[in-house]
């Protein structure tokens, strides 16, 4: 008989979810739930409006709103951000949105030690991990630290109806990268898997229903679970290649984020298959497709996501030199990446490129 399971080591992280269209109407109940009674209320210029309804709805337990959050975090920011925090006498922070909003969220509970209550409104999944980042002249820096895990998350789907349905896809299949290689994580454990694929199931029902219909509340409420699932198992289990490479074209080339990781997703799990076999079955069978490779081309291509590097901005003589950057210093993937698989990789990212199947 085939084994269930090996060793490993799970530790559960405390933050509650409440989760559901129409959830936000629980926001007062979650505030004093943290014991807070002034919530700063964060989030970027482009959501000014849905952070003043939010604040609104909390009347005096709201403290104010900072409309300032940018990507990345700049630590200038940051700081402006805890200074408000303590001249209106908050002792909480609200985040509304995405990323960048839920990592200004952290970056002041890193400095000030404020409860963090995040309201997601995208699929990004950092109000589910403890991990935080900032820049500083052109420099990322990041960590781990228990204080920056968002304390309560209201999910509600009925907040990402607006998110358009282009970006939609890629935000998903950026979350479902982080189940993927959560399942062949050198530290992974047997709940993360059962979270990674039940995630990438639900992300993979959703994506095509969110694009024929953005506001098909079912449909958005499916895709927000899935990334819910995403965004725990990035908090647990460490990443490798796939996020390795999307770095370096990121980070180097200044590719935008979503689409890189939608781009590059299948590629990376080919490369990998034959290394992380049960790997390749938990993600094939919540695709529904043979190919757990193919399968994540194929999700994103027929749901009109780009397949190519080429199309959103990568030069062909940039191959060799990404290919390179990712074998400088090591790390775990289930195939080794090393001198030896410059040249693998260098044919991966062609493939990525010319926007062939993986
Ligand atoms: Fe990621």
């Amino acid at each position: 008989m085939t084994r269930i399971v090996r060793s490993f080591v799970y530790t559960g992280q405390a933050s509650r979810v409440v989760f559901g269209a129409g959830a936000l109407e629980h926001l007062e109940r979650e505030v004093q739930l943290l014991g807070a009674s002034r919530a700063l209320v964060l989030c970027t210029p482009e959501q000014q409006l849905l952070a003043e309804d939010i604040a609104q709805r909390l009347g005096t337990r709201a403290a104010g709103v900072f409309p300032k959050a940018v990507m990345h975090v700049p630590v200038d920011t940051a700081a402006a951000a805890v200074a408000e925090a303590l001249r209106v006498n908050a002792d909480c922070a609200l985040a509304v949105g995405g990323g960048s909003t839920t990592g200004l969220g952290k970056a002041i509970a890193l400095q000030s030690g404020l409860p963090v209550l995040a309201i997601p409104t995208t699929y990004a999944g950092s109000e589910m991990t403890p991990i935080w980042g900032m820049t500083e002249n052109g420099l990322k820096k990041t960590g781990r630290d228990a204080r920056v895990l968002p304390r309560a998350v209201i999910y509600d789907p009925e907040l990402t109806l607006s998110l358009p349905a282009g970006l939609s896809v890629t935000s998903g299949m950026n979350a479902m990268a982080h189940a993927a290689e959560g399942l062949y994580a050198q530290d992974s454990n047997p709940v993360m898997d059962l979270m990674a694929e039940e995630g990438i199931r639900a992300l993979a029902s959703a994506l095509p229903r969110v694009r024929a219909n953005p506001n098909d509340v079912a449909a958005r409420s499916d895709a927000l679970y899935g990334a819910w699932l995403c965004g725990l198992v990035l908090g647990n289990v460490g990443m490798a290649l796939h996020h390795k490479l999307c770095h370096t074209l990121g980070g180097t080339l200044n590719l935008p984020h979503a689409e890189v990781h939608t781009v590059v997703l299948p590629h990376a799990i080919a490369f990998n298959a034959q290394f992380a076999p049960e790997a390749m079955k938990r993600i094939s069978r919540a695709l529904h497709h043979h190919d757990a490779a193919l399968g994540l081309y194929e999700l994103a291509k027929d749901n009109g996501a780009p397949v190519a590097l080429r199309d959103i901005g990568m030069k062909r003589e940039d191959i060799a030199r990404v290919a390179q950057i990712a074998v400088q210093n090591p790390y775990w993937n289930p195939r080794p990446v090393n001198a030896e698989a410059e040249g693998a990789l260098r044919a991966l990212l062609q493939r990525a490129w010319s926007g062939d199947p993986p």
